[in-house]
Formats: C-alpha cells, sequence, structure tokens
C-alpha cells in the first residue's frame, strides 16, 4: 500500500468523527506489521477531558485486537495549511509499542510529512525509569 493510499484510508476515517465541540476532526490509519489497517477518529465528550484523539483509539483498537507490531501511522484533519502534529499523549501511547514506526503527517498544500515517533518524542517515559523508586 502506498503512503498516498495510507492517507486516504485516514480520511476515510476522519468522516467518523464525533467532534461537536471542537469541530476539528481528525482520523488515523495504522498499519501493523502484517498489513492490517485499524482506523480511528478522534471522539469528543461534552466533559471535554474525556475526549480522545484519533491517534489513540487507532492504537489501542489495534492493541486490543493483539496486535504488537506497527509500520506507519497516517494522520489527518483539514488542509489548514499548518503542518498536523500528534499531542504528546498520543506520542507517549504510541511510543510505548513504536518508537521507531513510521507517522505520515498532513502537511501544507496536501503533503505527507514523514516523521518517526521517536522524531517527535526522543525520550518518553519506560517504566524503566521507575526502578527501584518504585515501592
Ligand atoms: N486531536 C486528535 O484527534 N489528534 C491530534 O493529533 C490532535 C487533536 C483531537 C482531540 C480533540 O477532539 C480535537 O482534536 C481538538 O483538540
Amino acid at each position: 500500500m502506498t503512503d498516498e493510499e495510507l492517507m486516504q484510508m485516514a480520511m476515510e476515517a476522519r468522516e467518523s468523527a464525533h467532534a461537536p465541540y471542537s469541530s476539528f476532526k481528525v482520523g488515523a490509519a495504522l498499519e501493523t506489521l502484517e498489513g492490517e489497517i485499524f482506523r480511528a477518529a478522534n471522539v469528543e465528550n461534552a466533559s471535554y477531558g474525556l475526549s480522545c484523539c484519533a491517534e489513540r483509539n487507532a492504537m489501542f483498537a489495534a492493541v486490543s485486537a493483539g496486535k504488537r507490531g506497527f509500520r506507519r501511522m497516517a494522520v489527518v484533519s483539514s488542509d489548514s495549511g499548518i503542518s498536523l502534529r500528534p499531542c504528546g499523549a498520543c506520542l507517549q501511547v504510541l511510543w510505548e509499542f513504536a518508537p521507531d514506526m513510521d507517522l505520515l503527517l498532513q502537511g501544507p498544500g496536501g503533503r505527507i510529512e514523514r516523521r518517526k515517533v521517536r522524531d517527535l518524542l526522543p525520550e518518553g517515559f519506560t517504566f524503566d525509569y521507575a526502578g527501584e523508586n518504585t515501592t
């Protein structure tokens, strides 16, 4: 599957967004190492803090289905002329399972901007850091 096709799948997923509060619809398409695609959109809530981003919804769906290895994730919103970047919370969740995964991110003019999760979050939290300080 080409990068463009994965971006198109993220576009289709975006149609399912529930974003009545921000009106900012996001779609994600996550490709496993086996070539399976998990799509998701952002889902907001009237209690705003309960809202969840498209990227986390896609990763949680895949992990819940037993998947562990991931190759690419495409993320799109509307073409606002600004480069789309996942939020810090999503980067931490993606980092847990796939720090070297390629992110295909919507850039100005529909360009695809490729970054690794690690490029955007070089040093995520791992439980190793807690080490012997846990009680
Ligand atoms: N959102 C995402 O789904 N992904 C991102 O990368 C950034 C933000 C959602 C969360 C919320 O529903 C809306 O966009 C506005 O923040």
